[in-house]
């Protein structure tokens, strides 16, 4: 059975200048928010994130992307730093986009730094087209 976490909720009231507000109503208006309540806690939530990822506990990662198999080394290389990367790598999805090119989503679990090193190694590594690292939040 799925048990209900019930988050407590504290209103405080904002002042902002009015061109902020504005930007707001119409933010709101224009994209699927449910209220400028349900914005504004969404962009208090990527901060907290973009300040996880500044510190030292373990978070979780999502790495995309695109790369020609064919180039030499690169399914090899891509396997040898994910085994060598000290890093919880909880599950990758491939999928063979066409003859030449594949995607791949690594999800990844550790310390913020490794990751990001992690990444830039893998998007450095010929063949690879495209890498886009997706942070998300501590455990
Ligand atoms: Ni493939």
């Amino acid at each position: 059975m799925m048990r209900k976490v019930e988050e407590e909720i504290v209103r405080f009231s904002v002042s902002v200048p009015k061109e902020i507000f504005e930007f707001l109503e119409d933010y709101v208006s224009k994209t699927g928010y449910a209220s400028r309540s349900e914005l504004l806690r969404d962009l208090v939530r990527k901060e907290i994130i973009e300040e996880q990822w500044k510190g030292d506990k373990e978070v979780i990662g999502i790495l995309a992307l695109i790369y020609r198999h064919h180039e030499r080394n690169v399914v090899e290389n891509l396997l040898e730093l994910q085994h060598s990367a000290y890093l919880n790598i909880l599950s990758s999805l491939h999928i063979h986009l066409n003859e030449e090119e594949c995607l791949e989503i690594i999800v990844i679990r550790g310390k913020p730094e490794r990751i990001k090193s992690l990444e830039g190694q893998i998007s450095g590594l010929f063949g690879v087209e495209f890498s886009r690292l997706i942070k998300a939040g501590e455990l």
